[in-house]
């Protein structure tokens, strides 16, 4: 049987740790017969919680969980993890500026880098959700460097999915059928959800999405994809619609966008899909090398590969150097607050 593998997650005794503690457990993140133990970590004000979270985990009986530590010691948390989903940080409070909260990530993210760097697994892949994410995830970059670059990556697999579910929904398709959507650039209201390469498997064999809605008679759809208007907006805004809706932030979706996120990284893409992440900018498609940037990638044998050779349309290049500038802006930020 296999080595148990260690996860991390951090802010456990949050709304999106409560939702992904059991999906890891089920085996939902790294496969359904590999053994792992949970490493849990959040704040001294959230230990109770977070226990009780332990208990529930306890509770469940899973097969495939060998080992709960629940901790709000850093060190501890970090020691010999295998994988790292990092949720917890510093939420936006009313009346705060951005400054402020950046700031207060900031720290967060540099502390937990260098116990990341020091304690960790060799190897470790690190996975953050919190926001700022993009940022946070260069910020534990910059403080972990014995950490290679290729291991660090922040989360827009959740817009990638928010992508495939609009298009299922508006194209009357399932979702399992519809795949190669991409988001570019920042998790924020900037990112570019690009449907340019995006197919659908249909009786008549795998069509563009453009193509469909061409075909398709419905005038809305129309205006959807050729003006790349409102399905842009959805995707974008989805966020702020769930919040209105539930009076809470997305969790469930969250959570299990951070799984599907690990296990095509762990585990692989399938052949001729593709899927988004946020990861360290090489330059690629004159994306100023320097920023963790959300691109599609395909990925074999644990490690990820931008896709390369895409067709970038004007419109699609003003939307790329729109969010790129937007990371520019969050770095520089962020780095005001280290000094
Ligand atoms: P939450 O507020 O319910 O949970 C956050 C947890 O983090 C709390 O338990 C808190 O005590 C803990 N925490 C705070 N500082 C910490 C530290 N220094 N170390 C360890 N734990 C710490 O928030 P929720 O809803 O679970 O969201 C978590 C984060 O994920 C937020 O930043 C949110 O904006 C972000 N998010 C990102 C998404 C993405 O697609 N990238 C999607 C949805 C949420």
């Amino acid at each position: 049987s296999k080595e148990p593998i260690r996860v991390l997650v951090t802010g456990a005794a949050g709304q999106i740790g409560y939702a992904l503690v059991p999906m890891i457990a089920r085996g939902v993140m790294l496969g359904a017969d590999q053994p792992v133990i949970l490493h849990m970590l959040d704040i001294p004000p959230a230990a109770e919680a977070l226990n009780g979270v332990k208990m529930e985990l306890v509770d469940a009986a899973f097969p495939l969980l060998k080992g709960v530590v629940a901790t709000t010691d850093v060190v501890e948390g970090c020691t010999g993890v295998n994988v790292a989903v990092m949720v917890g940080g510093f939420p936006r409070k009313e009346g705060m500026e951005r400054k402020d909260v950046m700031s207060k990530n900031v720290s967060i993210y540099k502390a937990q880098a260098s116990a990341l760097e020091k304690h960790a697994a060799a190897n470790c892949k690190v996975l953050v959700v919190a926001n700022p994410a993009n940022t946070n995830a260069l910020i534990l970059k910059e403080f972990a460097p014995s950490i290679p670059e290729k291991n660090i990556s922040c989360l827009t697999r959740l817009d990638h999915n928010r992508a495939l579910g609009q298009i299922s929904e508006r194209l009357n398709v399932q979702v399992s059928d519809v795949k190669n959507v991409i988001i570019w650039g920042n998790h924020s209201s900037t990112q570019y959800p690009d449907v340019n390469h995006a197919t659908v498997k249909t009786p008549a064999g795998e069509k563009p999405v453009r193509e469909l809605v061409a075909d398709d008679a419905c005038l809305m759809i129309v205006l959807l994809y050729r003006l790349n208007g409102e399905f842009i907006s959805t995707v974008q805004q989805r966020g702020a619609a769930i919040i209105k809706a539930r009076k809470l932030s997305s969790a469930l979706s969250a959570a299990s966008s951070a799984c599907d996120h690990i296990r095509d990284w762990v585990l692989g893409t399938p052949e001729g899909t593709f899927v988004s992440m946020g990861v360290y900018s090489d330059g690629s498609y004159n994306v100023p090398a320097g920023l963790i940037y959300s691109f599609p990638v395909t990925c074999k044998n644990g490690e990820w590969t931008i896709v390369q050779g895409l067709a970038i349309d004007e419109y699609s290049r003003k939307k790329l150097d729109l969010t790129a500038d937007e990371l520019s802006e969050e770095k520089a930020l962020a780095y005001s607050c280290l000094s």
